[in-house]
């Protein structure tokens, strides 16, 4: 069978690190190799995401060209994949030049069936610059709350969200000039069209559910969507110059000239078709749960509206998020693991094993130092490189460094036999099923295995009498098969040391280029010479290594906390008068429920109690106060205030808190009960 795998393409906009890798990067290479050994043509792509605002304004902070800015990332995160073993049949990036025809083909097809309507819409423009801006390089003052420095799209202080084109006094985030509003024609793709054909289509899948749930929600809200971008880093649009294609129209794109480069790479620049053309290809697509959208709904929309019999995604594996203890890695927060530092401590495959152990496949999961400390002396040392090491120093003392004839096999043997049988078969349905998780956990049950039967076999008591011989050759010879065994499921997950193991079994050949069925059903060869010196496959983590590791993390994020603000006081506000102040209505009211509000990383959705009634309050302490730490707690609430909407949520008034700078704190109330009045 042709599998077409997929890993989603990485922005080429800054340096990946493992978190990243969790969700659509180790999964798919663990997959690709797995079908590999099954036999199965197998084309697995990947590239970079060069173009967007994202990297132009990062680009232009850095003082860098889009072109020298992902050049930069694009060489930064290839190494990074070599370096972690992945195996690309290409990595491609959608700079390459043969992406531009394959886009605008996309385009006119979709164009000439009417699927895109243009639209005259303002946008903000700087005179100064001689450009429109996208939101990304808009700040100006909040509508809401007047916030002088809020971004384009959401206030930073009070959450609230809205075009970048209500804001007052807009200005360029670059160079602060002022922004007019000017017209400007954009394209937009009917996405509305699809709703039908992509409801069909996804209900025949068996996905997970997150994913058609997701999935099903973005396609009953289908409108037009712009996808064109005034802006010169991009996909030309063919007959509007200063206009480019929006990166998510292009991107998904990519994954179709990676193919075509490939193709030409390999000097059959047709073979591409092979993949994308023909229905009996698989394709898989490996994806974070934040590209749902894109790959289950926009993409397979554009592919249904052009001319060309493209596959559509025949498994969309999304995966949670892989935080790192407990928190998303972060850069500017220091909170992330140096990657040349762990590089010269660790090896790939103990990173390979500890993501793959711990794939965030149901839910969030997070790489932990004490975890990763576990997972390599716990298991890969103490189980899988232990049974290798024991047996083969065995086999040296008692049969000369060759597989012996295996004899009679007794019930003990048999059951042996079968239950590795059986784990051999598990392994590659977890493999198949996307359970990477549950695959590395079957690698280590195959090694317990293992271990439990030469400890039960006692083949050292068996070598004291000379009338065991047999049992004690046969006992060497089902452990170095179970080792054969364990090297086959290893090598999708821990390639290297899978092939070290295969190697110190006496064999030559690449094992990542054999077959599974084969080297699963044929037994080595009696007389095989084993190696006669294993060599370690692991080294122990020591705790203090971890430590040091545990304690350069927090010294770090340390490092990057904001400096102490230099208070700044607010200026005193007009005077007023009693009459005034007596209009404003002040109570205590106690929270009943406190809930983040989603997407939100300041907003708290409260219920209130105010003793004659409730209300729900949208408030922005989230920053400051949990959500469980505030329930019971009674505080001040700003009770006749026009009710106003945030994130979509009406909120009945506000609680008042303390601020200085960005840090807040709400006041308490012990006694009094909810309803009070302040004055
Ligand atoms: N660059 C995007 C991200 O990192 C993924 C793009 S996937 C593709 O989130 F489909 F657009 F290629
Ligand atoms: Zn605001």
């Amino acid at each position: 069978m042709k599998i077409l795998i997929t890993s989603a393409l990485p922005y080429a906009n800054g340096p990946l690190h493992f978190g990243h890798i969790a969700g659509a990067y180790l999964p798919g290479d663990c997959y690709a190799r797995f079908e590999r050994l099954k036999g199965n043509e197998v084309l697995y792509l990947c590239g970079s995401d060069e173009y967007g605002v994202a990297i132009t304004l990062s680009a232009d902070l850095a003082g860098r060209t889009p072109k020298q800015h992902v050049d930069l990332f694009h060489e930064i995160n290839k190494a990074f994949f070599e370096k972690l073993e992945f195996s690309f049949d290409h990595y491609s990036r959608t700079t390459w030049p043969g992406h531009v025809p394959t886009v605008q083909s996309f385009y006119r097809d979709l164009a000439d069936k009417g699927l895109i309507e243009e639209k005259v819409e303002n946008h903000l423009y700087s005179e100064k610059e001689n450009r429109f801006l996208a939101d990304r390089y808009v700040v100006g003052t909040c509508p809401k709350c007047g916030y002088q420095e809020a971004r384009g799209d959401e206030c930073q202080s009070c959450a609230a969200s809205y075009e970048a084109t209500d804001l007052k006094n807009p200005r360029s985030k670059l160079t602060g000039s002022p922004l007019v509003l000017k017209p400007s024609n954009h394209l937009y793709l009917r996405f509305d069209h699809f709703k039908e054909q992509l409801t069909t289509w996804i209900q025949s899948k068996v996905w997970k559910e997150n994913v058609v749930n997701f999935a099903m929600r973005y396609i009953e809200e289908l409108k037009p969507r712009a996808i064109t971008r005034d802006s010169e880093w991009g996909v030309p649009v063919p007959g509007m110059p200063d206009k480019v294609f929006y990166v998510w129209f292009d991107a998904p794109i990519g994954y179709i000239s990676a193919a075509k480069e490939w193709a030409v790479k390999t000097g059959k620049p047709d073979r591409w078709e092979d993949y994308w053309l023909d229905e009996k290809t698989k394709l898989v697509q490996f994806i974070g749960k934040d590209n749902i959208p894109f790959h289950a709904v926009f993409f397979p929309a554009m592919i249904m509206g052009q001319n060309l019999p493209y596959k559509l995604p025949d498994e969309i594996p999304a995966n949670e998020f892989y935080l790192l203890e407990g928190r998303q890695f972060s850069k500017s927060e220091g909170w992330t693991i140096d990657l040349e530092d762990f590089f010269t401590k660790y090896t790939p495959d103990q990173i390979r094993y500890c993501v793959a152990a711990n794939a965030p496949e149901t839910s969030d999961s997070e790489f932990s130092w004490k975890d990763f400390q576990m997972r390599c002396n716990a298991e890969l040392l103490g189980k899988f490189g232990n049974f290798v090491h024991r047996v083969l120093v065995f086999a040296k003392q008692q049969c000369n460094s060759r597989v012996p004839k295996r004899g009679e096999l007794h019930e003990v043997d048999k059951k042996f036999s079968q239950e590795m049988n059986a784990l051999v078969a598990t392994a590659a349905l977890h493999f198949e099923g996307f359970s990477l998780r549950k695959a590395s956990q079957t690698l280590m049950e195959l090694s317990h295995l293992g271990n439990v039967y030469f400890d039960m076999k006692k083949p050292w008591a068996l070598a004291k009498d000379p009338a065991s011989r047999e049992s004690l050759d046969t006992c060497i010879a089902l452990c170095v098969e179970c080792i054969k065994n364990l090297s086959l499921l290893a090598t999708p997950i821990i390639p290297h040391s899978a092939q070290k193991v295969w190697e110190m079994l006496g064999f030559t050949s690449t094992l990542a280029k054999g077959s599974w069925k084969k080297i699963h059903e044929t037994p080595l060869p009696t007389g095989q010479h084993l190696a006669a010196d294993p060599v370690p496959l692991f080294r122990k983590v020591e705790d203090a290594e971890i430590e040091e590791q545990i304690a350069k993390l927090h010294a770090m994020a340390k490092l990057k906390e904001k400096p102490m603000e230099t208070t700044s006081y607010e200026a005193m506000k007009e005077t007023i008068s009693f009459e005034q102040f007596d209009k404003v209505d002040i109570r205590v009211a106690q929270i009943l429920e406190a809930v983040k509000v989603p997407k939100s990383k300041k907003l708290l959705k409260l219920t209130v109690d105010l003793g004659f009634e409730k209300r729900t309050i949208v408030s922005g302490i989230a920053l400051k106060y949990q959500p469980e730490e505030l329930i019971g707690k009674k505080v001040l609430l700003l009770a006749n205030l026009t009710p106003a909407t945030l994130m979509g949520i009406e909120s009945q008034g506000m609680i008042l808190a303390a601020g200085m700078g960005s840090d807040l704190e709400l006041p308490m109330i012990q006694h009094l009960p909810p309803g009070s009045l302040v004055s």
